[in-house]
């Protein structure tokens, strides 16, 4: 059961790195307009960040962006050179899955996004991705259930003995879409950070503290 954040900006994932919760970080073309700066140089700094001793490596995806095979994987080389912990993000169109299967052939790692059918789900499997993207936030703005979609991936990836492409759900909107994604059988779930702060909190904890912090402060008066 994996958490990855779902940010380009690398003072907040260096932040959330160190509570050790952290397994990954995925990005994506409009992330790193957000940010403002040279993909290349953002990927290699996550890819840093990770790569502290002591630390897991992590799984860092670079997405690329063109309408053929040949220069996505181009751009993967780029990508992949930076290190042993980038995964190379790929659309799920006819041209990504071509440079999904070239790229995975070579052993690295390729994670095919925006997943909305499990038709899709299957041919990315095949074409060898270590993880794939269905979006749940975006499937529910569209009326397809997004949780349902990674039941019925879960189902057909376990009936047919599929272990070694994750499903990383995205597109995460709010704690519901995290539980029930990892209730439907979600690998991962990639958070954007201010849905990764609010796991953590509930009212009754923030209570319970307050009467313990009092009784604290009595019997220690
Ligand atoms: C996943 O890898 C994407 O970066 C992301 O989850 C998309 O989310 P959005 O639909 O909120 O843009």
């Amino acid at each position: 059961m994996k958490i990855f954040l779902d940010t380009s900006d690398v003072d907040v994932i260096k932040h959330h790195y160190q509570t050790g919760l952290v397994d990954g970080v995925t990005t994506n073309p409009t992330l790193m307009m957000q940010a403002g700066r040279n993909p290349v140089e953002v990927i290699s700094e996550i890819s840093s960040v990770f790569s502290g001793r002591g630390y897991r490596i992590g799984s860092i995806s670079a997405e690329v962006v063109a309408d053929n095979a040949e220069e996505m994987i181009l751009q993967a080389e780029q990508y992949h050179s930076i290190g042993d912990n980038i995964t190379i993000k790929v659309p799920c169109t006819y041209e990504g899955l071509k440079a999904c299967k070239a790229l995975s052939d070579r052993n690295i790692k390729v994670n095919v996004t925006l997943i909305f059918s499990l038709s899709q789900s299957i041919l990315a499997a095949k074409a060898g991705a270590s993880y794939i993207s269905p979006f749940v936030g975006r499937c529910e703005d569209n009326n397809i259930d997004g949780i349902d979609l990674i039941s019925s991936i879960k189902r057909v990836f376990t009936l047919n003995s599929i272990t070694t492409t994750n499903i990383l759900a995205a597109s995460i909107r709010n704690i519901e879409h995290i539980n029930d994604s990892y209730k439907a059988g979600a690998d991962i779930v990639t958070l954007p950070p201010k849905i990764f702060e609010e796991m953590y909190k509930h009212s009754l904890t923030d209570q319970g503290l307050a009467q313990f912090d009092k009784d604290w402060k009595e019997l220690n008066k």
